[in-house]
């Protein structure tokens, strides 16, 4: 039997290539510092989106263990192989820093089901503050579904290996810090 070819109206679909329109992702969070499953989330997330923005929340509530400064500074440095990635920060609301960076998808990570009420909380008021705005989730990979920032700082301040757990470069800020004694 002779197949029929199903027209493709090109135009009606933005998610087909040739003419679709260019999609830009944030990343936000804290990051710190930034883990083996964060980047995993980046490298998968840079393949997804034409332009992903990975930024970190200043927020003065928190302590961070690391400045805004140095959080960026590792980030640049293992998102250096992805050309389509870059860093930054912001303050405020999420939705209006993508609106000044012409973004219309944030991009979170689920480990486990604890994790989806906080994320189910935070996407759904970022759609009543910005209707405009998609949640993309993407599941974490197995390997670090265990693994968060909080866990690794306490798990190294205590003098447990988180070598494969962080980028080389984090492994190396985290050994400095605690000689410093900070
Ligand atoms: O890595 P984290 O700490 O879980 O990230 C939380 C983050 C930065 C995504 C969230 O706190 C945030 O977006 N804060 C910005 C303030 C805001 O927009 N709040 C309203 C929507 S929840």
């Amino acid at each position: 039997m002779k197949k029929v070819p199903v027209p493709v109206d090109r135009k009606a679909s933005p998610t087909l290539s040739g003419n679709r329109r260019s999609v830009t992702a944030v990343y936000p969070g804290s990051f710190d510092p930034i883990t083996n499953g964060h980047l995993d989330l980046i490298e998968r997330g840079s393949r997804l989106f034409d332009r992903l923005i990975v930024a970190i929340l200043e927020n003065a509530a928190k302590e961070p263990l690391f400045s805004v400064e140095e959080r960026m500074e590792m980030l640049r440095e293992v998102t250096r192989p992805y050309p389509n990635v870059s860093v930054d920060s912001f303050h405020g609301l999420l939705v209006d820093y993508m609106k000044e960076r012409s973004a219309q998808v944030i991009l979170r990570g689920i480990r486990a089901i604890s994790d989806y009420e906080y994320e189910l909380q935070m996407a759904l008021m970022n759609n009543r503050l910005w209707p405009g705005v998609e949640t993309v989730f993407l599941m974490s990979s197995e390997a670090y579904s265990f693994v968060s920032s909080r866990l690794i700082k306490q798990v190294f301040e205590l003098g447990g290996d988180v070598s494969g757990l962080v980028p080389p470069i984090v492994e190396a800020r985290l050994k400095n810090r605690v000689r410093r004694g900070a």
